[in-house]
């Protein structure tokens, strides 16, 4: 006798199936966000970190460089840059920073621009931190490499 799928056997795997692979769904999503605040080291997100992030929107610094992959591909990836320019040492970075932003647009033949964005010290000091911040975000290694 030729076994056959029923048509109530044929909705129970249906159904049964469809669960199953919404609730592994359903606990992978739930595993993930229960990361986030440890992996995005949220504790440290002080108020100049808040104002930095919001001088990088202003400023539209994503209209040309990239963090953590989002954004444009005109300008170097930055969620690295505190490793790449600062040696992984606040004030090193810091001091670069400063230096930086206040060097644009640098007039180096065949080399792209970044134009002067005019910040004060406070404020550039608040784009380092959010960048400092960046950096330490849990992104499984990504980059992969230091210059982005
Ligand atoms: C019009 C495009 C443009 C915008 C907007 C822009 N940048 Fe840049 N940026 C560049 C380019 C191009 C370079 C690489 C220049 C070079 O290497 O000579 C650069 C380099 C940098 C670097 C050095 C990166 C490295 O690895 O050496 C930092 C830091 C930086 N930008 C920060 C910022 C911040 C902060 C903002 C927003 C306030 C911003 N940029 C907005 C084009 C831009």
């Amino acid at each position: 006798m030729t076994e056959r799928i029923t048509k109530s056997m044929a909705k129970n795997i249906y159904y049964g199936g469809g669960m199953f692979a919404l609730l592994i769904f359903f606990g992978l999503t739930f595993d993930t966000v229960k990361q986030i605040p440890e992996r995005s080291n949220e504790i440290a997100m002080s108020h100049s970190v808040v104002a930095g992030k919001a001088l990088w929107e202003k400023n539209n610094c994503v209209g040309c460089h990239t963090i953590l992959g989002e954004g444009a591909y005109y300008a170097p990836e930055l969620g690295n840059v505190f490793q790449r320019r600062g040696a992984s040492d606040e004030s090193t970075f810091k001091g670069y920073m400063l230096g930086w932003m206040a060097a644009q647009p640098l007039n180096t033949p065949d080399r792209r621009k970044m134009p002067q964005f005019n910040l004060n010290e406070e404020e550039v000091n608040a784009l380092s931190d959010f960048f400092i911040w960046t950096s330490k975000v849990d992104t499984n290694e990504w980059p992969p490499t230091i210059e982005g």
